[in-house]
């Protein structure tokens, strides 16, 4: 909303949210206090704000004074009941959509922009069409158009695949609707990346889209494995085979398998959705890269417990990267997760260091508060883990350092200085390639690289 508002100097757009202090956050005068970290959001923000882009809480009237409504709202993986742990929970998008039944006047297009499983746009259009109805019956001129127009940015990289999309996609039936959120994006975008299509197409290509970025990284984190039984390199694989200009060179870094808010529960409700019409084989296959996913995630931990003599109970590790992946403080199904919980299980100390996560966010994602800090640099105990302030500070009296998010800081890490504060033999595990292996080698670090046999 702030990149059409940028863009679009002669449109009003107003951002609303029930949560007060979110939207307090979004008025800071301080622009480092935004929310969200997104490298350039603060200068889009700066520039539009109080101009046309407005944060409020003021939820009724803006949907009143609305010509076009985008509903962002979340739809995680539902975690009971029919679908639990496949299917999205649409509350949310049912609420809002209610909501802007009850209070939009005249004319309004409702767009979502929530990712959501294939035919959620009949719900809305129920709901809409229903209040379209009441409102003739009292005499009142209201009615709705939903369109599909499902958002392909990254988190990091948000800004400029904002500005400069490969392709923007509307989904709807009705034209005219089509053509006013086109004109939007046409302030920027050219005309041939805008595709229009009808709202189911929309709604699949987006599920679709994640699905085999998801799958590649599922697939290049398979073969990292046969590069390490080996003595392969995936990294040069990779790049052989993304020389094909049919595969392609993007997507192709293994690692310690793909988090975010968006791949695992967009391959897993379509899962659910090829469960529910009958496609058990095709569910499967689709499974199966959340499966493989959760395999590397797994194995990650189990090489460094087998690594360090098959025991790391009582011992320290340093955790270099927490978020997802680089340049965001986002922590949602990062692989870190399940990797520290691995290790905490296993008995092991972890001192976690990243750029961005706060220690409360680590807390909540690992399910257990850091242990007090003593006086000087210490973690005593097993199964315990605490934030540290920096790479080295992780590392101090470590017998092993960790990395799970490829943060450049970490490509630049002084080896020799780390190496002296660890206790020896030590270990590094790169799960992300990024740390100068030769220094590290030469430093006198024993090592394991994703990929690398
Ligand atoms: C993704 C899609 O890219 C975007 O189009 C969609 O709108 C939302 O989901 P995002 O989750 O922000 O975006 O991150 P992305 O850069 O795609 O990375 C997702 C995960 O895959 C990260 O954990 C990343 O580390 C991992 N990844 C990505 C790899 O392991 N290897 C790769 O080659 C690329």
């Amino acid at each position: 909303m702030a990149v059409i508002a940028d863009r679009c100097p002669h449109i009003q757009v107003t951002v609303v949210d029930l949560n007060a202090a979110r939207i307090a956050a979004w008025n800071d005068p301080d622009l480092s206090k935004l929310p969200v970290y997104e490298p350039g959001l603060d200068a889009v923000v700066g520039r539009c704000r109080g101009r046309n882009l407005h944060f409020s809480t003021a939820v009724e009237p803006a949907i009143a004074a609305a010509d076009m409504v985008f509903l962002s709202v979340n739809t995680p993986t539902k975690t009971k009941g029919v679908g639990a742990g496949q299917a999205s929970d649409l509350r949310w998008i049912e609420a809002s959509a209610r909501q802007v039944a009850a209070c939009a006047q005249g004319h309004t297009i409702v767009v979502e922009k929530s990712t959501l499983p294939v035919r959620t746009a009949a719900t809305i259009k129920a709901i809409l069409g229903a209040a379209q109805g009441d409102a003739a019956q009292a005499g009142e001129a209201k009615s709705f158009s939903v369109l599909s127009n499902p958002e392909f940015l990254a988190e990091g990289t948000a800004i400029t695949d904002l500005e400069h999309p490969d392709r923007v996609l509307i989904g709807g039936e009705d034209p005219a609707a089509i053509e006013a959120l086109a004109a939007i994006y046409g302030a920027w975008v050219p005309a041939d990346r805008i595709l229009r299509t009808n709202l189911w197409s929309s709604e699949l290509s987006k599920l679709t889209a994640n699905c085999f970025l998801a799958q590649r990284i599922s697939s290049i984190n398979a073969i990292a494995a046969v590069c390490e039984a080996t003595g392969a390199d995936v990294q040069e694989v990779a790049r052989a085979i993304g020389a094909d200009s049919r595969i392609g060179a993007k997507f192709l870094k293994a690692g310690p398998g793909f988090g975010g808010s968006c791949f695992q529960k967009d391959v897993l409700n379509l899962v659910y959705l090829c469960g529910h019409y009958g496609l058990h084989e095709v569910a499967a296959y689709w499974q199966s890269v959340v499966a493989l996913n959760d395999w590397q995630q797994h194995r990650i931990a189990r090489l460094v417990v087998q690594r360090l003599f098959g025991t790391v109970t009582g011992k320290r590790i340093a955790v270099l990267g927490f978020a997802f992946k680089a340049d965001t403080n986002d922590t949602r199904e990062a692989p870190a997760i399940r990797i520290c919980r691995d290790l905490l299980e296993e008995g092991a100390q972890l001192a976690i260091y990243d750029p961005k996560v706060s220690e409360a966010q680590m807390a909540t994602d690992l399910a257990q508060e850091p242990q007090p800090a003593p006086a000087g640099n210490g973690l005593s105990g097993e199964g315990v883990w605490q934030l540290a302030a920096s790479a080295e500070a992780a590392a101090t009296g470590a017998d092993a350092v960790l990395i799970l998010t490829e943060w450049r800081q970490f490509a630049e890490l002084d080896w020799p200085g780390l190496a002296a504060l660890m206790r020896h033999p030590a270990w590094l595990f790169d799960a992300r390639a990024i740390a100068d292996a030769e220094a590290a080698a030469a430093a006198g670090l024993n090592l394991w690289t994703v990929g690398r046999g």
